[in-house]
């Protein structure tokens, strides 16, 4: 088992990749704390995995700062934190607001400011620790019917590099991930809200795809729980794409 005795943090488990991801962290030996907005469904994943399922806005800085005192309280210090949290609101540009943008900036980008900044201050004192941001292969090479979250998603990916270099002398590794069209309620949501249009939304990610098919969570959760473990000793501040090969760069 690769993470035997570690405490991981995953934001945004509750469901999808963020579930997955929890999950295989637990069968790697860590204890694995599950945090959401959704709390019924994080005390479903945790009842699973005799994990610790805490409530978590991570737009709101006091819930994200209560959330991570809690966790560090219960289960100790965190050595992985998962910045996974994410939404989309399906929209062309031209017919959103700045409530949209706010909104679709702040959970995705925002909130992985957030978190982060509860968390990397005791890696760095410890001088030990792994940061995995779930980013998009929307940040990538931009995605139609989502500008705003491409554009967050792309920030997080600058984000990733950024705090990679100023944690590299701290002996704390940080890295993202880049998944395309996966199969978990985010994809299918454009659909839900747009009908046709949004199912040639998905259809059109799938059909970018190297390999013609939507990914599992569980196979974004390979790529994540990789890069939060020691086989991953020598790569930070890398964006690993997770996409059936949409994008090579
Ligand atoms: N599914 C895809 O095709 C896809 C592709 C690329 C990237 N991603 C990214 O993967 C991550 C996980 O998404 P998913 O596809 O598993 O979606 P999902 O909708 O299944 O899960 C997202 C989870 O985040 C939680 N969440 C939303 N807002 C939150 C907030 N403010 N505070 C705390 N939790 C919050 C939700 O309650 C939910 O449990 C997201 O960052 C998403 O942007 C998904």
């Amino acid at each position: 088992m690769r993470l035997e005795g570690k405490i991981a943090l995953v934001t945004g488990a509750a469901s999808g990749i963020g579930a997955a991801t929890a999950r295989r962290l637990a069968a790697e030996g860590a204890r694995v704390a599950i945090a959401d907005l959704n709390e019924e469904g994080a005390r479903a994943v945790a009842g699973e995995l005799d994990g610790q399922a805490v409530l978590m806005d991570v737009t709101d800085t006091a819930s994200v700062n209560a959330a991570v005192a809690d966790v560090t309280e219960t289960l100790g210090p965190i050595d992985v934190l998962v910045n996974n949290a994410g939404t989309d609101l399906f929209s062309f540009f031209v017919k959103t607001d700045p409530g949209l943008w706010d909104f679709v900036l702040g959970v995705n980008l925002r909130g992985t400011l957030a978190v982060t900044h509860a968390v990397l201050p005791g890696m760095q004192e410890r001088r030990s620790g792994a940061i995995v941001n779930v980013a998009s292969e929307a940040g990538r090479v931009g995605s139609q019917g989502s500008a705003v979250y491409s554009a967050a998603k792309a920030g997080v990916i600058g984000f990733t590099k950024a705090i990679a270099r100023e944690a590299a002398r701290y002996k704390v590794r940080v890295n993202a991930v880049a998944p395309g069209p996966i199969e978990t309620p985010l994809l299918n949501a454009a659909p839900i809200v747009y009908g046709e249009v949004g199912e040639r939304l998905k259809q059109g990610m799938i059909d970018a795809t190297q390999l013609g098919r939507a990914g599992e969570p569980d196979e974004v959760a390979a790529a994540i729980v990789f890069l939060a473990s020691e086989d991953a000793s020598y790569i930070t501040g890398q964006t690993l794409n997770v996409s059936g090969g949409l994008s090579m760069s």
